[in-house]
């Protein structure tokens, strides 16, 4: 409990560190609009009264206009809403600018189910294992209509879109489990859209990932698909494929054939596996099938996971997987081929 606040029994435990402030926030513009409801409420009844009629045929004396009167009036609101509005502006940007060094977990939305997977490979469904006291950043997609992550006790509500990913932050600031829901209306059993938060001590945290059974990490999976799907065919270490290098293209700026510049973020890459044709690099042609339909969202974060590991080194990058050997130029196999592989579960234990 913070120091400032009473815990107000309506409301969800305040277990993120923006919570605090956006409950101070929000008690803010309750007390102010309770503020104006009573003085407005009791100076309409106070002129109701001292206005009253009087006698039949009684003709009040005409008023123009009050400039100061007029002023303080326009003045006062005016610098109140500005004030509410830089505060909810700097709350927003706060809340939507995820840090960079977060611990990043791969969400997906799916009528009706939550599935996460952690940086090393362990997954779950409607649940989701934080650390006590590290930033955590989601990055959230779906895989068919609109749905919300909404984790009422850390106060993030985010919007779960279907091609884009969009992205949440926190960090957990008491151990527990909290309640997760869907806040977005997305069909029949929208309402069972539902499971837990746990934040744990950080040893705990370690001890549960040890124990979960673990999957490939996103990073090695996604080097496996990127050889199953024949994409090492052209996009070639060296250069000379078909296709550009994806060596250390993540987080660079890209030329593209049209003069223009963009990020290689992960927007770009998802964009370029399932829309090759949306933004081609200078000097290439696309000759990309697109991977729409063939490959799901999961695999796709996969893929993107693998990028970033032989990008340039991130903080706290996800272990380098292995580099598929390039094989010789060749025509990139129909992508129906290759089916891509579900990723296997390896029930590895690690101690
Ligand atoms: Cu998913 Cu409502």
């Amino acid at each position: 409990m913070n120091p400032f606040l009473i815990q107000i029994p309506l409301f969800p435990e305040q277990a993120s560190s923006f919570a605090f402030e956006v409950d101070l926030f929000y008690l803010f513009l309750f007390a102010l609009t309770g503020f104006f409801t009573v003085l407005i409420g009791v100076a309409a009844v106070y002129f109701l009264i001292k206005y009253r009629r009087r006698s039949r045929g009684e003709v009040p004396e005409q008023i123009e206009g009050h400039l100061k009167l007029e002023i303080t009036w326009t003045v006062i609101p005016f610098v109140i809403s500005m004030f509410i509005f830089a505060w909810g502006a700097k709350l927003y940007y706060q809340m939507y600018t995820p840090p960079t060094d977060a611990l990043e977990i791969f969400v997906t939305g799916k009528q009706w189910m939550w599935r996460a997977q952690h940086p090393d490979g362990q997954r779950e469904i409607n649940e989701l294992h934080v650390p006590l006291g590290r930033r955590v950043k989601l990055t959230m997609t779906s895989e068919d209509v609109i749905h919300s992550y909404f984790i009422p006790a850390f106060r993030t509500k985010t919007d779960v879109v279907p091609g884009r990913y969009t992205t949440s932050w926190f960090t957990p600031t008491k151990t527990g489990t909290y309640h997760l829901f869907c806040a977005e209306y997305c069909g029949t059993q929208h309402s069972g859209m539902i499971g837990k938060v746990i934040v744990m001590d950080y040893p705990d945290y370690q001890a549960w990932l040890r124990n979960v059974p673990r999957d490939k990490s996103p990073a090695e999976a996604g080097g496996q698909l990127f050889t199953s799907l024949a994409c090492s065919n052209c996009h070639l270490e060296n250069n000379t494929g078909r296709g550009p290098s994806l060596q250390n293209l993540f987080g660079k700026d890209v030329k593209l054939a049209n003069g223009a510049t963009v990020k290689a973020d992960e927007a770009y890459l998802r964009e370029s596996i399932l829309n090759p044709g949306a933004k081609t690099v200078a000097g290439y042609t696309n000759d990309m099938p697109t991977f729409q339909g063939l490959v799901t969202e999961e695999q796709v974060a996969m893929i993107i996971q693998y990028i970033k590991s032989i990008g340039p080194r991130q903080g706290a990058a996800a272990p380098a997987a292995a580099v598929p050997a390039t094989q010789g130029v060749g025509r990139p196999a129909a992508p129906q081929a290759a089916k891509p592989a579900a990723p296997q579960v390896e029930q590895q234990k690690q101690d």
